[in-house]
């Protein structure tokens, strides 16, 4: 197996089928998806039985509160669009199921149908990120706590619910926030990560709302610069596994009038300790 750095954000992994890897394949493999937070593969031939097994085998699955699953399996959340279709899912920068208590651990997208040219998907490294953040807005950040929601996403007059999105989504009653250290250190890495993302981050903990938004606008600001981040342009056989608690994402919406669909898993993580 090889595993090369991918421009600044994750590695591409190599040499490796993911459907029938030995014990000592998935040993490395998780040791190279903590040491990167990401990984791409290409060329894999993963139909959804065997995307199911190599999530098990790496981790416990939690089933997405919103997103359709595939009919025949209700563990896997179809990313849907259709040609007719102008709102794609996830196509602003966010972390997946920061709302949660014990958000993901990971995701693991394996596209089923792209489109011609265009819904590549870009990643943002949240450990760099704080490594290069100024000594400053380091000690500012020291002990803050920050408010994670999807009411403004999924409830009732929430942005996907104002959307052609909205009959693909389920679940409204099942909207609610979560707080979690606004740095935190990393489970298996031991970095510091800093945990806020413009998709579900609201606002600090006993902080002003437009105090906050001004805070976070420029920690947003510093993330999203291309040393942090990369651009994964997808393929037939594709696949990429990233970090909940280490990278952000978001899906271009440049293929109108075609249809993309990826199925993805999430891995179920834990509470989140400060960094
Ligand atoms: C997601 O936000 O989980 C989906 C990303 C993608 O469709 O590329």
């Amino acid at each position: 197996m090889q595993v090369s750095s991918f421009e600044n954000c994750g590695a591409i992994v190599s040499g490796l089928q993911l459907a029938g890897m030995t014990d000592s394949q998935l040993t490395e493999l998780r040791a190279a998806f903590n040491q990167h937070g990401l990984l791409f593969f290409r060329d894999q031939q993963l139909p959804p039985d065997e995307h199911l097994r190599f999530a098990r085998r790496f981790g416990k699955i939690v089933v997405n509160k919103f997103f359709k699953t595939t009919i025949e399996h209700a563990e896997i959340a179809e990313v849907r669009k259709e040609k007719t279709q102008q709102t794609n899912i996830g196509g602003g920068w966010h972390t997946d199921h920061s709302y949660d208590d014990e958000p993901a651990l990971g995701s693991i997208l394996v596209a089923r149908t792209l489109p011609k040219t265009g819904g590549n998907t870009h990643f943002a490294d949240l450990a760099a990120a704080y490594d290069a953040l100024p000594d400053i807005l380091k000690k500012r950040l020291e002990g803050l706590r920050a408010i994670h929601s999807n009411t403004h996403l999924y409830g009732e007059n929430g942005l996907y619910r104002l959307t052609d999105l909205a009959d693909q989504l389920g679940g409204m009653d099942r909207v609610g926030d979560a707080i979690h250290p606004v740095v935190i250190r990393h489970p298996e890495s031991g970095r510091k990560v800093l945990y806020v993302n413009p998709g579900h981050t609201i606002q600090f903990e006993g902080w002003d709302f437009n105090e906050s938004r001004k805070l976070l606008d420029e920690l947003y600001g510093h993330v999203n610069q291309p040393q942090f981040t990369s651009n994964f342009n997808w393929l037939p056989g594709s696949v990429t596994f990233w970090d909940n608690r280490r990278t952000w994402h978001m899906a271009d919406n440049d293929y109108q009038g075609q249809i993309r669909l990826m199925h993805r898993i999430t891995l179920a993580g834990a509470a989140l300790t400060a960094g």
